[in-house]
């Protein structure tokens, strides 16, 4: 018949072809981020748990694993968390909330701030090369104000003027304030 029809056509086959072909990788590429998302998560979750039991005394203090326990916390946070929420960010096999694309400026300034904090615990453990200093401890004041159930104000506390138990402690309600605003519960 008309040749334009057929040329139509062709391009169409051609598209759905490639449609068909970029779902799958793109099927794939999600599954691979999700799996990196979850993966950096419990690196951090790990890390975390070390720093803890540091200043519980339940693990000697060692500047080196503090610094490498804080310095996995800063890899995972600001813009190497936020892009691997990019995109399409509920996925199959994810707890990542849809309300991460509608509220995205708060979902980053979460990961920006975990970074700060963590690198000013990076920084604590430079200034005390041999033991846990008693300057690193959070002192009766600091515990007023940075409780688990203190409202934190964004713009008052800075992590590099606290003592570093303060800032941990403030660093976890970080993780806890995003998981609780942009992590769905599990059934
Ligand atoms: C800016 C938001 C945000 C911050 C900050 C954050 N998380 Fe998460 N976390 C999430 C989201 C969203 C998920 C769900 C990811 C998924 O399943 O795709 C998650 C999942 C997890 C998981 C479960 C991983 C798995 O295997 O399913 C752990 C553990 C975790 N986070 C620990 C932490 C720790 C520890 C911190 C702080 C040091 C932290 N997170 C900071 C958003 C955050």
């Amino acid at each position: 018949m008309c040749p334009k029809v057929v040329k139509w056509c062709g391009l169409i086959v051609a598209a759905i072809v490639a449609a068909g072909f970029s779902t799958t990788t793109a099927q794939r590429a999600e599954i691979d981020v999700v799996r990196q998302r979850q993966q950096d998560m419990k690196a951090m979750a790990a890390a975390a748990k070390n720093i803890d039991a540091m200043f519980k005394g339940t693990l000697p203090y060692d500047a080196k694993a503090f610094k490498a326990a804080t310095e996995t916390i800063r890899a995972h946070s600001g813009e190497k968390l936020s892009v691997l929420f990019e995109g399409s960010v509920t996925a199959e096999g994810s707890k990542a909330s849809a309300g991460i694309e509608a509220e995205r400026p708060k979902f980053d300034k979460l990961a920006a701030d975990l970074g700060t904090y963590a690198a000013a615990l990076s920084v604590a453990a430079d200034r005390n090369p041999d033991v846990l200093a008693l300057d690193m401890r959070m002192q009766g004041s600091d515990a007023k104000m940075g409780g688990p159930l203190a409202k934190r104000n964004p713009d008052v506390p800075d992590p590099k003027t606290m003592p570093a138990e303060h800032a941990f402690h403030l660093m976890l309600q970080i993780c806890t304030s995003c998981h609780a605003k942009f992590r769905v519960l599990a059934e």
